[in-house]
């Protein structure tokens, strides 16, 4: 495995060396729409032991199957429900994990254990044509070492774990940033484990029946640790109102970087920037990045004013507070 190979141009070539890499049980970076995977064999526990160990990640959080399409799906599953048939028609491919009832295919090591096995179809066109290259499941976490925020660009993915991938493809930038919304498909009603672009509202609609936009019960999702997604400044997350107070405030403990959707009047005048971060969507994928921008400025802060909490904006505010929560 190269250290630090550059990101490869997913031409047919790159395509055809990396579902080869799968195939010898090698981890490949590549591009999704919502962010970068760090993927595995899914059948391979083997492979699928690297990627814990390169991302530092505890055994006992599952990773998502990525699959190319329901048909592949339904291998990886006991049952897929009529609910769980309709979101698949209406949002795949896209930023939705359905968690099913796991079939004997899928090995321990992808779900922790657990009965149940999280999948999703992609939409980005790299990531589809990896799949198809390949041919089967690929186990992928986003492809950033443990409790760090995920990477959205194929350099960052390089920075977060160069050595320890056979190889990145280059997708570009991520079109939405954050990571896909992940649903409980095995309770009654469904419940959504992490929010993301796809809301609890669509996919209630869709199936006619209620869906839960918060999971309840210990450990309903695993891996969902409070303090994940943090950047290496402490976040604080605050109103509009509030941000330029607060900036002052922290201005005294080190570099403040600020990240608002409009201008803040009366901030210190040494403040990073992060901004504009746009509306709910444009927050969304440039939140990471922009993440990982003050960590590169140095900054002991960040002061966040998150986006109304309406669409991905749920999204937003949820990786906000996690990014803020327990350091
Ligand atoms: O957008 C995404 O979902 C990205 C891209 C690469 O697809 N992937 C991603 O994977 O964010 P990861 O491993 O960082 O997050 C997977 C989430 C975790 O919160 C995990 O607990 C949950 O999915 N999950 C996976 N399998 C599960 C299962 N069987 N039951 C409950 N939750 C599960
Ligand atoms: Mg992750």
């Amino acid at each position: 495995m190269s250290a630090h190979a550059a990101p490869r141009t997913p031409d047919a070539d790159a395509l055809a060396a990396a579902a080869s890499a799968l195939r010898d049980g090698n981890l490949v970076g590549f591009p999704t729409e919502t962010v970068y995977g760090l993927g595995a064999d899914a059948r391979d526990p083997a492979a699928v032991a690297r990627v814990f160990a390169a991302k530092g990640r505890p055994s006992d959080h599952p990773l998502i199957c990525h699959v190319a399409s329901a048909g592949d799906a339904r291998a990886l599953v006991a049952l897929m429900s009529p609910a769980a048939e309709a979101l698949a028609v209406a949002f795949w491919p896209g930023p939705l994990t359905l968690v099913m009832a796991r079939s004997a295919v899928v090995p321990d090591a992808v779900t922790g254990g657990r009965d149940t096995v999280a999948v999703r179809v992609p939409a980005h066109p790299v990531a589809l044509a990896l799949l198809r290259a390949f041919g089967g499941a690929v186990a992928a976490p986003s492809a950033n070492r443990f409790g760090r925020p995920s990477p959205t660009c194929a350099d960052d993915v390089v920075d977060e774990l160069g050595d320890a991938v056979a190889m990145v493809l280059d997708g570009g930038p991520c079109d939405i940033g954050i990571e896909s919304t992940v649903v409980d498909m095995t309770t009654d009603p469904p419940q959504v484990l992490r929010p993301g672009r796809i809301s609890a509202a669509q996919l209630s609609q869709v199936i006619g029946a209620p869906v839960s936009a918060e999971a309840s019960g210990p450990a309903r999702a695993p891996g969902m640790l409070e303090s994940h997604y943090a950047p290496g400044a402490q976040v604080r997350v605050v109103d509009a109102a509030d941000a330029a107070r607060a900036a002052a405030e922290l201005a005294g403990e080190g570099i403040v970087a600020v990240m608002a959707s409009d201008e803040i009047p009366g901030l210190p005048p040494d403040a990073v920037i992060l901004g504009p971060m746009g509306d709910a969507d444009g927050y969304a994928a440039r939140l990471y990045a922009a993440f990982r921008r003050a960590d590169a400025h140095g900054a002991r802060w960040i002061v966040a004013v998150p986006p109304p909490a309406e669409g991905i904006g749920v999204a937003v505010r949820d990786r906000l507070a996690r990014a803020s929560a327990g350091r």
